[in-house]
């Protein structure tokens, strides 16, 4: 995916949940949205991660969103996404004084992606059904970890 396609949809995603965020959350906490990509040593970009405000302002307990991860499928499999994770998160608890839960949200029929999140720690939360993507309703699945730090402690 070539990164400027990435990036221009993240602008407009990061400027929309900024929005959302803060007009349904208390303002003295700050959370950033960060991004961080995997590169090759020739400049590849094989994974990315976006890391940012929980704008469901009925998940209080969960107020840091795992927005997106995606990993090139060749670079599957190689530790690749784990160091994605918990590099963003670290970037987050250097440049927010937000604790809390992180939530993140995968279609039911993503068996990979959720047995990943439960490799690096996360619990079931909640099923769901969505229409967000695509229009048709799909059973989906709101996994979580209750604190940034058992993250990077897996
Ligand atoms: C989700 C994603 C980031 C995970 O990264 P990954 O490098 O594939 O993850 P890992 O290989 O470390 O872990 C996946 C785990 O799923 C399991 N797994 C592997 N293949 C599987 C399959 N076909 N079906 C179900 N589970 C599978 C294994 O338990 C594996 O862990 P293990 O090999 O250490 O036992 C990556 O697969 C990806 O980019 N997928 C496409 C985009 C995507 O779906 N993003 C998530 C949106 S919610």
């Amino acid at each position: 995916m070539p990164l400027e396609f990435v990036t221009n949809v993240n602008q407009s995603r990061r400027e929309s949940l900024l929005q959302q965020w803060s007009q349904t959350h208390d303002s003295k906490h700050t959370i950033p949205s960060i991004y961080v990509v995997a590169v090759t040593s020739e400049n590849q970009v094989v994974g990315y991660c976006e890391l940012g405000p929980n704008p469901e302002p009925s998940e209080t307990q969960y107020p840091i969103s795992l927005e997106t991860i995606h990993v090139a499928k060749k670079y599957q499999g190689c530790g690749i996404s784990k160091s994605l994770i918990v590099e963003a998160v670290r970037l987050m608890l250097s440049l927010s004084d937000m604790t809390g839960g992180v939530v993140v949200k995968a279609f039911q029929q993503n068996q990979r992606a959720i047995s990943f999140y439960k490799k690096v720690g996360a619990e079931w939360l909640w099923d769901f059904e969505t229409s967000e993507y695509g229009g048709q309703s799909r059973q989906a699945v709101a996994l979580g970890w209750k604190s940034m730090k058992d993250i990077i402690s897996k």
